[in-house]
């Protein structure tokens, strides 16, 4: 027996962008199920990064999935750049007047998952969508739950924010590439250690060696990386090569090391799919696009996505005016393409090509120094970081 569902927006994913389009519309009396394969605790459970943009965190207090108070004990107020044997730190606040929040997106998650339960509306966990079909009354989303029983999920819109796997993608596209993607010689070898923090702020090193990235979690844990082909065996370096070769990439600095709990190479890329509608399915977040996570922006660009959807689809509900679903693409992919270029700067000016020439190398070093000696140099890497200002700003 299949058990069909009713809703006004099915939501694929309850990633940090369907979690978020869930709030927002509920907050605006539109309904909304939003289901994904993994369990709650799978969801919550798996540690990832999370630089939160201050545009980000607004709508988070705003929308009261969070407090300020909380908020502010994970503010950031600068990120250090090292090469050439010279550090330089980009004051955020001096600069653009804010910051940026260390707010791992599991508790980005856990925190939107609470809202979801206190709504009354909890997600439905392990219920794996197969596909987006068209039914009778619009696009429908069918599957089976973990323990087999099949659902449908008949609404009158279908957003896809399943990740970079989406299955949403192939109704949207057809099964067939469509987007542009940028393929990067380099990848990340990454530790999570037991260890106090090394820096009170990120470390962004480029030196001869290639890219070192001196990161956190909390006072216990810390995330650190560096550059690695991006096939490399995980278990081809010893702790102690790993330890040399971080430390190479910050010499000011004395790591703190501890025990080495995870290690993981990290491959990435970047990606934008050019179509993000098909009738009344929209894309949005990672199956929309990718970014490498040099810039830290794949969370805070998913949540712009989400507020240009959230306007298109409470314009429609409050006058039936679809005009805003419309220019959805449009709006949304100006900001995917400013933050697609940021994310590829960041990483090109940071990371040592494979077969970077003498010229490449010295053409970089003189690209960070124009980024840090004027303060229009500065100001525009730390507007990028801390995140341009929203443009769909109507989500309260
Ligand atoms: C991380 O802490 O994992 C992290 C921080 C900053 C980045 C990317 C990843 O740009």
């Amino acid at each position: 027996m299949t058990t069909t569902i009713r809703t006004q927006v099915g939501i694929l994913g309850a990633g940090p962008a369907g979690l978020q389009l869930a709030h927002l519309l509920q907050r605006a009396g539109i309904d909304s199920v939003v289901i994904d394969g993994r369990s709650r605790e799978d969801i919550e459970g798996t540690v990832k990064a999370g630089i939160l943009e201050a545009p980000a965190v607004e709508v988070l207090v705003d929308t009261d999935v969070v407090s300020r108070d909380y908020v502010e004990t994970m503010r950031h107020d600068g990120i250090e750049f090292h090469f050439d044997n010279h550090a330089h730190r980009f004051d955020f606040p001096k600069l653009t007047g804010k910051g940026v929040y260390l707010y791992p997106q599991h508790e980005v998650l856990k925190d939107q998952i609470k809202a979801r339960v206190a709504a009354g509306v909890t997600p439905l966990f392990e219920h794996l969508a197969d596909k987006v079909v068209d039914g009778p009354n619009g696009p429908m989303i069918v599957g089976k739950t973990a323990t087999g029983e099949a659902f449908e999920i008949s609404a009158d819109f279908v957003i896809g924010a399943d990740g970079s796997m989406s299955i949403a993608r192939e109704y949207v596209t057809g099964n067939k590439f469509s987007g542009m993607a940028r393929e990067y010689p380099f990848g990340w070898y990454g530790i999570l250690v037991e260890a106090p923090p090394s820096s009170e702020e990120l470390i962004y090193s480029r030196s001869e060696e290639g890219f070192v990235l001196i990161s956190t979690r909390d006072e216990n844990i810390q995330r650190m990386y560096f550059q690695c082909d991006p096939n490399m065996d995980v278990n081809a370096v010893s702790d102690e090569q790993i330890w040399d070769i971080l430390q190479a990439g910050v010499a000011t600095h004395e790591l703190k090391r501890g025990n080495i709990f995870r290690k993981d190479v990290l491959k990435f890329r970047s990606y934008v799919h050019d179509s993000l509608r098909k009738n009344k399915v929209f894309l949005m977040g990672d199956a929309a696009h990718t970014v490498p996570p040099t810039g830290a922006k794949g969370l805070n660009l998913a949540f712009s996505d989400v507020l240009w959807l959230n306007r298109a689809l409470r314009e429609y509900y409050r006058s039936g005016s679809e005009k805003f679903l419309d220019t959805y693409q449009e709006d949304a992919l100006k900001r995917i393409w400013k933050a697609t270029n940021y994310s590829y700067m960041m990483t090109t000016m940071l990371h040592i090509a494979p077969d970077a020439t003498e010229f490449d190398k010295k053409r970089q070093v003189a690209d960070l120094y124009s980024f840090t000696e004027s303060e229009a140099g500065q100001t525009f890497i730390a507007e990028g970081y801390v995140g341009w200002d929203y443009s769909a700003d109507d989500w309260r």
